[in-house]
């Protein structure tokens, strides 16, 4: 059942986080409906704009469409990642869509407010929840660079101001974390002091944390032993998601870890059966490791076990 993102943060907030994943195709969105299916948990698909030119944006949609068929105990909302206005406005127009997020965060304030706004009316009169980002993570977003030493955390006097003028449903906020395999090259962790202070201006209200993958320095160690030549950095600690939720942080992207576990699946599986030539031989084991990376995942988000009072809240 596709189910906006607002319902889910309604449900969600203080609680625990919804997982927000991103897919590209088939095999990934098996793994992703098994694992929280198996975990019990609502989720958030997320198509990036390179994920709907890779797949076709029409290939995409029909994928969750049949997923949807065929796991129909399934809660999730089908979620645009890192938009910009014209793939905001496509994804509310094909009305497959039940939340959209307007990325305007490199250009000035007031521009974001305004182009956000813009989006915010389109989609409310369709019904559909809009993300926004204000603050700039490090690391790679949709082909824009943006140095570790330049990525500015959100002011959280302007997130509050943002949220006003604006209207989204969701913020997106730059509380340390940066996109990819190469985050944190020391000691750094998350400033959940930015996110308490925002939470004080804006209590209630639903906060993202985007580049929230992990890196596990295993899956980096596996895939450079089966011929890889990954460099690795620390990523987020999974432990400080519990005490981002009660903060305000209710999704929580994640990417970068799930093509780690593609990797590692696909090089050991080569390296060690280098006569196998069927591609379903690895996209069968790609499928499994995927549910129980999801699975793991959901367990430290809180998101495991909360299928059903989620069933509960939508419904009611
Ligand atoms: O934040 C970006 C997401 O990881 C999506 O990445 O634009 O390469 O599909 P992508
Ligand atoms: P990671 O690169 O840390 O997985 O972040 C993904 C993301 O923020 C998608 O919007
Ligand atoms: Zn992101």
């Amino acid at each position: 059942m596709i189910v906006t993102t607002k319902e889910l943060f309604k449900a969600a907030y203080g609680k625990f986080a919804v997982g927000a994943y991103n897919i590209n195709n088939m095999e990934q969105t098996l793994g992703l409906f098994r694992g929280n299916l198996d975990s019990e948990a609502p989720f958030i698909i997320q198509i990036s704009r390179g994920a709907r030119t890779y797949a076709d944006k029409r290939m995409l949609e029909a994928i969750i469409q049949a997923a949807d068929e065929i796991f129909p105990e399934a809660i999730f909302a089908v979620h645009l990642d890192h938009g910009d206005l014209e793939t905001c406005m496509d994804c509310i127009q094909s009305g497959f869509y039940s939340s959209v997020m307007i990325d305007a965060s490199s250009k000035p304030l007031s521009e974001n407010i305004a182009v956000t706004h813009q989006v915010v009316a389109a989609a409310h009169a369709r019904g559909i929840s809009v993300e926004a980002e204000l603050g700039q993570l490090g690391g790679v977003e949709e082909h824009v660079q943006v140095d570790e030493k330049n990525a500015n955390l959100t002011n959280p006097a302007e997130a509050e101001a943002f949220v006003k003028e604006s209207g989204c449903d969701s913020l997106a906020v730059a509380i340390g974390t940066s996109h990819g395999a190469y985050k944190f090259s020391g000691h750094q962790g998350l400033h959940l002091d930015v996110a308490a202070e925002i939470q004080k201006r804006l209590p209630g209200f639903p906060l993202v944390m985007h580049g929230s993958s992990s890196v596990p320095e295993e899956e980096v160690a596996r895939i450079n032993a089966a011929g890889g030549d990954i460099k690795g950095a620390k990523g987020v600690d999974e432990n400080e998601f519990a005490r981002a939720v009660p903060l305000g942080v209710t999704k929580v992207n994640i990417d970068t870890d799930g093509r780690l576990v593609w990797t590692r699946v696909h090089r050991e599986f080569f390296r060690d059966h280098p006569e196998k030539f069927d591609l379903r031989d690895p996209g069968k084991i790609f499928i499994a490791e995927y549910a129980k990376f999801i699975e793991h995942k959901n367990e430290k988000l809180g998101s495991a076990g909360m299928l059903e009072p989620v069933r509960k809240a939508v419904a009611g």
